[in-house]
């Protein structure tokens, strides 16, 4: 069975974005392949925060991800700063990795230019995610659009490794595995979805706090009167329909927007509806979870304990190779 291995930032609850760009195709992975499932608390300490915020970030993250789907006897759930080899094979890689190729990644960039003064972090950010993917030996990750750049860089990190110590497909190259959704735009329909625009729905919100989000969402933007004629397919709406709409009701949609048949609050509450049957399990999924939090913490230790033998295996053969000790 292939390896699988992916990463989610503890920025708290999950929001639609990642849910349908990625950890909805876990819950669906999991079962086919031997998957590992990671939150990155590492990644997400690269810019200021408050250590009681991290901690209650990490333990929401892990509730969503459960409630979500993720079975922890189905795959290996865990915390990265738990499994120590993470950083340790991420200092190796970064003796490998050229300045260059991190100065050019698109996402050290943009965060880059919102800072006056630059983390060596943001810049190495990438070297780490290699270090997860690879010290699992995965030869597939489920990620969204935006991170199949820094996959690239993962793959040119084993290769080199592999080069430099005459070691040939010691570790795969990773590929990327990604769903239809693999770009979810924000309700402001201007940017990707994501928590520090502000744009998102998250998948734990009630249904009327998602409802008064919804109301005001960007559509067509030509479709200003209710009697304009719109078009599908340059609305974020219609997008959310084809994501959680059955497909005969994303054809009823289309139809009804092009003869404007419905009006854009028609087509939102449909859209609300679909979202419902799907979050609804979901959150009452969560309020199980969360009625029994010893239990999530053994699971997350478990997880740990797993991904740590699979780690440990990996560095002791990456040192041999490299005269360590
Ligand atoms: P993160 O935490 O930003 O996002 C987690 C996953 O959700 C996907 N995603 C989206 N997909 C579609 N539309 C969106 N609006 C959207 N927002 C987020 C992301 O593509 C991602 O798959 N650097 C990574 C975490 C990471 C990682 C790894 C991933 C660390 N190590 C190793 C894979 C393998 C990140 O910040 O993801």
């Amino acid at each position: 069975m292939s390896r699988i291995f992916s990463g989610i930032q503890p920025s708290g609850s999950l929001h639609i974005g990642n849910y349908l760009g990625a950890v909805k195709n876990w819950v669906e992975l999991q079962h086919k392949y031997e998957s590992f499932f990671c939150i990155v608390d590492y990644h997400a300490i690269t810019l200021p925060y408050k250590p009681d915020d991290l901690r209650a970030r990490v333990a929401d993250m892990a509730l969503g991800l459960l409630a979500a789907g993720l079975d922890p006897a189905k795959c290996t759930i865990f915390v990265q700063s738990m499994v120590p080899e993470h950083t340790e094979l991420a200092w190796i890689f970064n003796t490998l990795t050229p300045l260059g190729e991190l100065e050019r990644q698109t996402q050290f960039k943009e965060k880059a230019s919102r800072e006056e003064s630059v983390p060596a972090g943001i810049l190495n950010y990438p070297v780490l995610q290699a270090a997860d993917i690879l010290l699992y030996r995965a030869e597939l990750v489920p990620v969204g659009e935006d991170q199949l750049q820094h996959l690239e860089l993962s793959r040119e990190i084993a290769r080199k490794w592999n080069a430099r110590f005459g070691a040939s497909g010691f570790f795969p190259e990773p590929k990327g595995l990604l769903t239809p959704a693999r770009r979810i735009m924000g309700l402001d329909g201007q940017a990707k979805m994501s928590k520090s625009l502000g744009n998102t729905v998250d998948l734990l919100e009630d249904p009327k706090s998602v409802w008064e989000k919804l109301k005001p969402a960007v559509t067509d933007p030509k479709r200003v009167r209710r009697t304009d004629p719109g078009t599908p397919e340059v609305c974020n709406i219609y997008h959310l329909h084809k994501a959680f709409s059955p497909a005969a009701t994303v054809e009823h949609v289309a139809v009804q927007c092009r003869s404007a048949g419905w009006g854009c609050l028609d087509c939102k509450k449909v859209l609300h509806e679909s979202m419902e049957k799907e979050l609804v399990p979901i959150r009452a999924r969560a309020k199980e979870i969360a009625a029994h939090p010893a239990k999530m913490k053994k699971d997350l230790a478990a997880g740990a304990e797993h991904a740590g033998s699979i780690a440990s295996g990996t560095m002791t053969e990456v040192k041999k190779k490299m005269g360590l000790t």
